[in-house]
């Protein structure tokens, strides 16, 4: 076996009503005077003022900075460095989706390098961590809340970043939930699975991300049709929100492949919702393993799913069943194809070129050059 590299992760508060402590948590860290961070739409639906009331029950001054928006757009982390300096703010508290949560990382990067825009720090690493960042996620799927990659979108040449800075706590609450629509829980709920199967069938697949990964699966296919269906079911939720967080550590300790490069090459062309890309993304990717990578592992995704192989399986047949199961999950959950969505395959082919920048694409197995890319985006296009 090669040596593999895992990251380790922020210290996490889970369960249902979890965000109650926030204050505590904020004032622990040593934290005055701090932004939340959130979206306007989550103040209008009492979501983020739920966190907001805590706060300021808590004797914190509280700024809100409320103009996060999807694809985090790099100008919108560049305000928020500035409102940071002009009400001289020691701490974050991010409540909102990945790109909420994303853009907040930004912030703290830009604060920590006393920099002006995060365009001039897209491949510094962590150098620096100057501003406390409490993550509180309001969807259950990007596993943002304990990953330290923010996706930021640039707004200059319309490529995805990925800079990295760590919370220092994430609290889950899957009560922060209840209010997504079933659209959005289903599409998120699709990132969860698609991270728990990049993450078991890249390069950098090993034994600490599997264990994440195998139950992140297994509760996704129990649960997420639940919560599509019964918003304000407790259990549903609570166990997406641990799915969620097990396919944040999944990626945290392996990375993903091919299918994250669709979902954020097309996805920022096309300005599709992460999820969703990932979920047209993910059929495709049991067809491109079974061609480049290690059918062990697939065998591992097929252990997860609790569907039937054995020796005499051909590694193409495992794949398209597992693909099968996939496509068979995203119509019970309501999920339009990419032909239902009204795009081409040349649409989806305009995306090719970009996926050498992506940040996943580097753990896809193989060898992957614009042949290999297009064969995986005509497949993705036609299985669903
Ligand atoms: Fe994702």
């Amino acid at each position: 076996m090669s040596a593999y590299m895992w990251n380790t992760f922020c210290p996490t508060l889970f369960g249902t009503g979890a965000s109650k402590e926030v204050g505590n948590k904020a004032k622990e860290l040593g934290i005055h005077k701090v932004m939340v961070c959130t979206e306007q739409a989550l103040c209008e639906f009492k979501v983020a003022t739920q966190v907001i009331e805590v706060l300021e029950e808590s004797d914190l001054e509280v700024f809100i900075f409320d103009k996060c928006r999807a694809d985090a757009p790099s100008t919108i982390c560049d305000e928020g460095a500035a409102f940071i300096r002009k009400y001289g703010i020691d701490g974050i508290v991010a409540v909102g989706g990945g790109s909420t949560l994303d853009t907040a990382k930004a912030i703290g990067i830009i604060i920590s390098q006393n920099g002006n825009t995060i365009r001039d720090y897209y491949n510094i690493g962590e150098a620096e961590h100057k501003m406390k960042l409490i993550t509180l996620s309001t969807t259950a799927g990007t596993g943002s809340e304990i990953s330290q990659w923010a996706v930021i979108g640039d707004e200059a040449t319309g490529a995805k970043e990925m800079p990295i800075y760590k919370p220092d706590m994430a609290i889950v609450d899957p009560v922060l939930t209840y209010s997504l629509p079933a659209h959005a829980t289903a599409a998120t709920g699709m990132d969860v699975l698609a991270h728990c199967v990049e993450a078991l069938t890249n390069k950098n697949e090993n034994p600490y991300g599997y264990i994440f990964a195998k139950e992140g699966i297994r509760l996704t296919l129990e649960f997420l049709p639940v919560a599509v269906k019964e918003p304000a079911n407790e259990k549903a939720r609570e166990q997406m929100a641990l799915a969620a967080n097990l396919g944040g550590m999944a990626i945290s300790a392996c990375g993903c492949q091919i299918g994250h490069s669709f979902a954020q090459t097309f996805g920022a062309i096309n300005h599709i919702p992460h999820g969703l890309g990932c979920a047209w993304g993910l059929p495709g990717v049991m067809i491109y393993t079974a061609k480049y990578g290690k059918r062990e592992n697939l065998e591992v995704v097929a252990d997860a799913m609790d569907i039937a192989y054995n020796k005499n399986t051909s590694t193409i047949k495992l794949a398209e069943t597992l693909a099968a199961k996939v496509t068979e999950f995203m119509k019970e959950l309501g999920i339009k194809s990419l032909k239902e969505s009204g795009y081409t395959l040349e649409d989806c082919l305009d995306s090719a070129k970009r996926f050498t920048h992506d940040g996943a694409f580097g753990n896809s197995p193989g060898n992957p050059g614009i042949k290999e890319i297009k064969e995986y985006i005509k497949y993705t296009y036609e299985i669903y």
